[in-house]
């Protein structure tokens, strides 16, 4: 009898995408060797350190906890996400299968992409400066509770960014995150004092070279205990923050060499006070990352009333696209080899070469809007006929009659990366693209 074993993350995914993959694995196993009288599978911590099996059975459906194992891309590499396993029939899912076909991808633990590069190059800095000290975290499940998103993080409860139209809702309780500080609270708790969380973050949102609603963030924290400021002179606040002012400008110097920075006053709810960083690249002040000193209530609350922190959160792909030279968003998503095949593991900022641009193609839509309209539904609608193929929506007219009535005229950029669009293909999608905004939108279409 033969035994096959899948390896897994200690990290998470929810129940039944863990369930969908083993069953998948099992099925891949029968096929490679037919007629091989096969044992039960062995499911495996990637994590030698702590080797022990695992077993479905042992998990509730809808635990979707930080503890059920997810299971890594290169061992089941391009599979099909499980969308319709997903808890898709709540009536307040507003998750669309363009979104659900992300989950799982995990381009930045591909040592290969821009993104892994990148995340990597970080993960150099960090370890170079603080030798065994943060403990590094890639593989956490993107979808968390409301509570870990928003919660957790002091976000107030009428927060625009809590919104359906703003925000993933997998059930009225449980979201896709669209920030990684949604782990700042469970990994404090856990007793993790100095961390780095890379993942997929998602967010509602209108559509341009720059913006995709799904993307990649790092987040940093570090924890100070009171012998570290007692003899500093300062106050803890101004110790912490000064030092984490310290690391990140150590950190933009490391990627980008010799640049001008800036440090910009900001809010956010978790950190106060809070700053973002920006640095001049190309003649224009980018505005990189996001942080501040942690809330004390976040500390308190994780049993750490006598400590301080610091809190950073990065956008990975803002970033890659300055160092890598990649002008469109979307490319970070093709498997076109000639994107792909100019990246090479450690190999930070080598500048793509842009290969043959086909033209774009450019499409109006014109409606009345309604009171509940908005552009993130507008846009979500479009990505869902056209996917990739769309480049850019543009609010080219916008009016009001002598009856109140609102007219918006949308301007969308049609163009794959890869190929030439035929116009009767781009006629075709912009049909269906109408079709589905008159029946969704509720608008009068002109
Ligand atoms: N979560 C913030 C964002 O997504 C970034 C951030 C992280 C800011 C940590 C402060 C501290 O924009």
């Amino acid at each position: 009898m033969k035994e096959a074993s899948l390896v897994l993350d200690e990290a998470a995914s929810d129940f039944r995408e863990l369930k969908f993959r083993v069953e998948k694995f099992e099925k891949l196993k029968r096929s490679s060797c037919p007629g091989t009288d096969w044992g039960p599978s062995i499911l495996q911590s990637s994590d030698h350190r702590r080797p022990h099996a695992l077993s479905w059975e042992d998990f509730e459906v809808n635990e979707i906890s930080f503890l059920i194992p997810f299971i890594r891309d290169d061992v089941l590499i391009g599979d099909a996400y499980a969308l319709a396993e997903i808890v898709k029939d709540d009536p307040t899912n507003n998750v669309p299968d363009s979104i659900f076909s992300k989950l799982g991808l995990q381009l930045h633990r591909r040592d290969q992409h821009p993104l892994g590069i990148l995340k990597n190059a970080i993960y150099d800095y960090f370890d170079t400066n603080y030798p065994n000290k943060f403990d590094k975290f890639d593989g956490l499940s993107p979808i968390v509770s409301v509570k870990a998103n928003f919660d957790d993080v002091l976000v107030p409860a009428d927060h625009v960014s809590r919104s359906y139209n703003d925000t993933y809702y997998v059930d009225s309780q449980t979201v896709l995150r669209c920030h990684t500080s949604a782990h700042q609270a469970q990994l404090l708790s856990g007793g993790h004092t100095h961390f780095l969380v890379t993942g997929d973050v998602y967010r509602r949102d209108s559509i341009d070279s720059t913006h995709y609603p799904v993307f990649h963030q790092m987040e940093g924290v570090r924890v100070f205990t009171p012998t570290d400021w007692e003899d500093s002179g300062t106050n803890a606040t101004s110790y912490v923050a000064e030092d984490l002012k310290k690391c990140l400008e150590g950190l933009a110097h490391h990627l980008f060499g010799d640049v001008e920075m800036r440090w910009i006053d900001a809010y956010f709810p978790f950190t106060n006070p809070s700053f973002e960083l920006e640095i001049y690249f190309q003649e224009k002040w980018l505005e990189v990352l996001g942080c501040g000193v942690m809330e004390q209530e976040i500390l308190k609350r994780s049993g750490r009333t006598n400590d301080i922190a610091w809190a950073f959160g990065l956008g990975l792909e803002r970033l890659a696209m300055v160092l890598f030279d990649i002008p469109d968003i979307r490319l970070f998503w093709t498997n076109d080899q000639r994107f792909t095949s100019q990246f090479s593991k450690g190999q930070l900022g080598v500048k793509f070469k842009q290969f043959s641009k086909y033209p774009p193609c450019y499409k109006d839509v014109s409606f009345w809007i309604s009171n509940a309209f908005t552009e993130n539904n507008l846009c979500e609608i479009i990505r869902g006929v056209a996917g990739d193929l769309v480049e850019e929506v543009t609010l080219i007219d916008n009016f009001t009659n002598k009856k109140g009535m609102t007219s918006h005229c949308y301007r969308i950029a049609y163009r794959s990366m890869e190929r030439s669009l035929t116009d009767d293909e781009i006629n075709d999608l912009q049909w269906r693209v109408r079709e589905q905004i008159e029946a969704k939108l509720k608008v009068v279409m002109r």
